[in-house]
């Protein structure tokens, strides 16, 4: 049991971030999620509106731990959304709120969590993506923003070592949103079948936990092997 410690996620009203949250509280984490829209978590956490690709936002959640939890052991950067779209159409707005979102937050998250991480000698992990390594088409922003997440991972991890262990999390396809699954979506999986949030949250808790402490600047990827598969066209 993790008694006392104090987990931050992001993201957390829904899909992998809420299945890390509730899990984290199970253990016995006190659990902070933010996310920018509302939840209602039926586990014990104390949830906060935030935008975490806006600094003034950050900076409040941050300081908002450190007067109600007065620490920080764990920081899950989790929030993250996809924008499709031809790249002739994507506007730089758009490409910049996918890099804010799933890139900057975390910087500006470590950024202002950094002595209280020191001084828990805790952890980070990233929430990046199968998609860091290979695409869909009109993916670009997305793609980009996971595959800077991976390079300031392993910034992050020596930057911060040895007080604090900073890893990244690779998912494939995780059925966040109870979609009406084919037997062909499960058999193209080498494990045979589509992933779950349960199983990002099991990598999170060890990544977070005493167990992993030589580990970090690592990436894991979580995808049923997915990513493994040589595919030959008929
Ligand atoms: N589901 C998958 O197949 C999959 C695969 C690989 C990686 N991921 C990554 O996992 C993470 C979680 O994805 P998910 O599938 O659970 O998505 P989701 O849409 O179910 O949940 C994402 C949550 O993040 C929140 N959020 C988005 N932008 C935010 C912001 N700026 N500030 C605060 N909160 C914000 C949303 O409100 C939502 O509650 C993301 O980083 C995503 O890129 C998901």
């Amino acid at each position: 049991m993790a008694a006392g410690r104090v987990a931050l996620v992001t993201g957390a009203a829904h899909g992998i971030g809420l299945a890390i949250a509730a899990r984290l509280a199970a253990e016995g984490w006190r659990v902070v999620i933010a996310d920018r829209a509302a939840a209602r978590p039926d586990f014990p956490a104390r949830y906060v509106q935030a935008d975490v690709s806006d600094e003034a936002a950050v900076a409040a959640l941050v300081s908002g731990v450190r007067d109600t939890e007065g620490r920080l052991d764990a920081l899950v950067c989790n929030a993250g959304f996809m924008i499709r779209k031809p790249i002739r159409e994507l506007s730089l707005a758009e490409w910049q709120s996918v890099l804010g979102t799933n890139l900057t937050s975390t910087f500006l998250l470590v950024r202002a969590a950094e002595d209280l991480l020191r001084a828990a000698r805790g952890a980070v992990v990233t929430i990046a993506s199968t998609r860091a390594h290979q695409s869909e088409p009109d993916t670009e922003s997305y793609s980009a923003s996971k595959g800077g997440l991976l390079a300031l991972n392993h910034a992050l991890a020596i930057s911060l070592g040895p007080d604090v262990r900073v890893n990244c999390v690779s998912p494939g396809w995780i059925d966040v949103a109870g979609e009406a699954l084919r037997p062909e979506d499960h058999a193209q999986h080498p494990v045979g079948r589509v992933g779950r949030p349960d199983d990002v949250a099991a990598l999170v808790s060890w990544l977070v936990g005493p167990e992993s402490s030589f580990v970090t600047g690592s990436e894991f990827v979580t995808d049923g092997g997915m990513t493994r598969k040589m595919i030959y066209a008929a």
